[in-house]
């Protein structure tokens, strides 16, 4: 063990070690690109002693830790030397530009290649649309080859250098990232460093017996190592399989599957898997890929005798691959899936570790909000829980392509004398429709009868309402869930961070009971909010009359509210106390300039005091940004679902 004050000389020690092999090795390629390779050594010397420490840290006590290192860095470097002059001029673009994603320009979607357009070339196809509809970063789906059948929605990774065939090729992958580029728009897509299909070749290897390979995984002769280990696990599919582990008749042994039995969850405790990976990940950062979504950050380090979440090893292993993209792929970005307890979703979230943060907690409270029409539990959460570093952005969303859990905190609940177990149970009732009176059509997710727990699947219009009010309601409450949607997207625009929308929601799609005759979907809910998109329905956008007309060209309005004003940009906010338990209220300051945005989350008209607007306006005057009007300084009404901003 090294003391830490040693540190420091063995950092410096090894690189001047390993430096001089690198000279060496890459003679070549320094002598034809001097300037380049300047550059590519000054980021080395830069960031070689965090990924030192970091790497150290996680495997220095491993008898071969140096010969893992070396390798490390010459395929770091290998992967810059084949980075594109294209890529490499948007790194230098990012590195002085480095927080270019807090513009209120931003506006993120989210789609599934074959579900949005039928393949890549498809989804080229609609670049028009994204453009139309304002977007600057598409999140596709995974998209690489997965084994028939059942896959995860793509989440079992069979070959990361691979794209699925049926959507297209690699090159096809890394034209359309360079074309987006070339159109303002970043391509975002998934790293699913967590686990790998049983198919992916190290997985086959290791099936074959190939010790070097079972080492990538975690594979147990016995019920032994699982038993001891499932005492302190959560189940997170429990309706696949029971507890974390598969057995397979074919090895006649147990594998740690968190989620799927064909996932198998990596083994980074071996330096051998972390190399790797950071190769995976450099490769598709080569492709022209912007931001990674880590999925399942949380479950990425095991531990025995902890719940194997959220461990501190998780966070140093981010840090480490965050230091390698900034050597070698600066304009890289990470985007943490950390779908867990709101103080645990904040620790993946720095300029160090992943810069971007999906926020779970907004959305569920939005969820809540409008089922409660109570803003208590999402004003406090954000008074107390959004506040993140200034070089980071929350990715703001009303759904994704998952469940929505209910991961508020309890210790927070309590304090609002609201019993979260109970309440669970209620927003579960409710957006299952089994509640008395819910305007929700949700499916429940993963029902697991032993704790409960459930989560919920639903499109944002199917859960806002709407699909209940066409079949069985009239014009009023179709006209409640529009503006319900409205509501909750004015909020994620507006608020500070990405807006994120799925695609499709834009328009108002209702659920798809279909995925229940495909054999491959019927066991999974969330297939029931992943629709195929019917372009003759997203037509109908530009007819005022038509539901999707309404729909879209209300969310336009908000998209443009929030890319004519600069004030929406950062993430800065301040929140408006309104004394009113209905309405959510936040300021948004920039400069001398403030924007006060309302949003009532009942039907029942409210109205805001005048004397809120001085207080938090610091001013008499104020425009409402929406339609220009002058606003005079007197109470203020909010019809039924109303969202307004007031600027001064
Ligand atoms: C992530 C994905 C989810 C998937 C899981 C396992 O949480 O968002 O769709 O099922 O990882 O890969
Ligand atoms: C994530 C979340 C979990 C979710 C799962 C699949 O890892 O932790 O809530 O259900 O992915 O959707």
């Amino acid at each position: 063990m090294i003391e830490p004050q040693e540190i420091d000389r063995i950092t410096e020690i090894s690189l001047k070690r390993l430096r001089p092999r690198l000279e060496k090795r890459f003679r070549s390629y320094a002598k034809k690109s001097p300037d380049d390779w300047q550059s590519f050594m000054a980021r080395l010397d830069k960031h070689f002693p965090r990924l030192f420490r970091l790497t150290h840290q996680l495997y220095g006590e491993q008898y071969d830790f140096f010969y893992h290192l070396e390798e490390l860095l010459e395929n770091l470097t290998q992967s810059w030397i084949n980075r594109t002059a294209e890529l490499k001029t948007l790194d230098a673009r990012r590195e002085a530009e480095p927080l270019w994603f807090h513009s209120n320009q931003m506006l993120g979607a989210v789609c599934y290649v074959d579900l949005f357009a039928g393949n890549l070339e498809g989804v080229r196809s609609k670049i028009p649309y994204f453009k139309e509809l304002g977007l600057t970063y598409l999140h596709l789906m995974p998209l690489f080859r997965v084994p028939q059948g059942q896959n995860d929605g793509g989440y079992a990774v069979s070959s990361y250098r691979q794209v699925n065939p049926a959507l297209g090729t690699m090159d096809q992958l890394a034209e359309l990232a360079g074309e987006l580029r070339r159109e303002g728009i970043s391509l975002v897509l998934d790293l699913v460093f967590n686990h790998t299909s049983e198919e992916h070749l190290w997985a086959r290897k290791a099936r074959a017996g190939e010790p070097e390979f079972q080492e990538f995984y975690r594979i147990y002769h016995d019920r032994s190592g699982p038993d001891t280990y499932e005492a302190h696990l959560r189940e997170i599919f429990p309706d696949e399989h029971p507890g974390a582990f598969s057995y397979r008749p074919d090895i006649d042994q147990w594998v740690w599957t968190t989620f799927h039995s064909y996932q198998w969850d990596l083994n980074y405790a071996n330096p051998a898997v972390f190399n790797r990976m950071a190769q995976e990940m450099l490769f598709l950062a080569n492709q022209g890929v912007e931001v990674l979504r880590l999925d399942a950050v949380a479950f990425i380090w095991k531990q025995l005798g902890t719940s194997c979440e959220n461990l501190p090893e998780a966070h140093l292993l981010i840090q480490a691959f965050n230091a390698i993209a900034r050597i070698a792929a600066p304009a890289l970005l990470f985007k943490s899936e950390a779908i867990v307890h709101p103080e645990e979703v904040v620790r993946y979230i720095s300029p160090q570790e992943c810069q971007l943060s999906y926020n779970p907690l907004l959305m569920a409270l939005l969820w809540n909000s409008l089922a409660t029409r109570e803003v208590r539990l999402l004003s406090q959460a954000l008074r107390e829980r959004f506040k993140i570093s200034p070089q980071t952005a929350w990715i703001n969303y009303v759904r994704s392509h998952d469940d929505i859990g209910w991961t508020f905190s309890d210790e927070d609940a309590a304090r609002l004398d609201i019993n979260g177990y109970h309440h669970r149970f209620f927003l579960n009732a409710f957006y299952t429709g089994r509640f008395p009176g819910s305007f929700a059509r949700g499916l429940p997710f993963q029902e697991n009868p032993k704790t409960r727990d459930v989560r919920i699947s639903g499109t944002c219009a199917s859960l806002a309402g709407l699909e209940k009010a066409l079949n069985e309601e009239t014009a009023a409450e179709v006209d409640l869930a529009i503006r319900r949607i409205f509501l909750i997207h004015g909020v994620i625009l507006t608020i500070g961070g990405i807006p994120l929308i799925y695609l499709g929601d834009e328009v108002g799609i209702l659920n798809d009971y279909s995925y229940r005759a495909d054999p491959a979907k019927t066991e999974d809910s969330r297939w029931v909010h992943r629709p195929f998109t019917d372009w003759n329905r997203m037509e109908k956008r530009h007819d005022p009359a038509s539901l999707e007309g309404r729909v879209f060209q209300g969310l336009k309005r908000l998209i443009n509210l929030r890319k004519q004003n600069p004030i929406f940009s950062g993430n800065v906010i301040e929140m408006i106390d309104t004394g009113n338990e209905r309405v959510l209220a936040y300021v948004r300051p920039q400069g001398n300039q403030r924007a006060l945005v309302f949003a009532n989350f009942s039907e029942q008209t409210q109205t805001i005091p005048g004397n809120l607007f001085r207080l938090y306006g610091l001013s008499y005057s104020f425009t409402d940004l929406l339609d220009g009007q002058q606003v005079p300084m007197r109470d203020l009404d909010l019809a039924g679902f109303d969202f307004k901003c007031l600027a001064s």
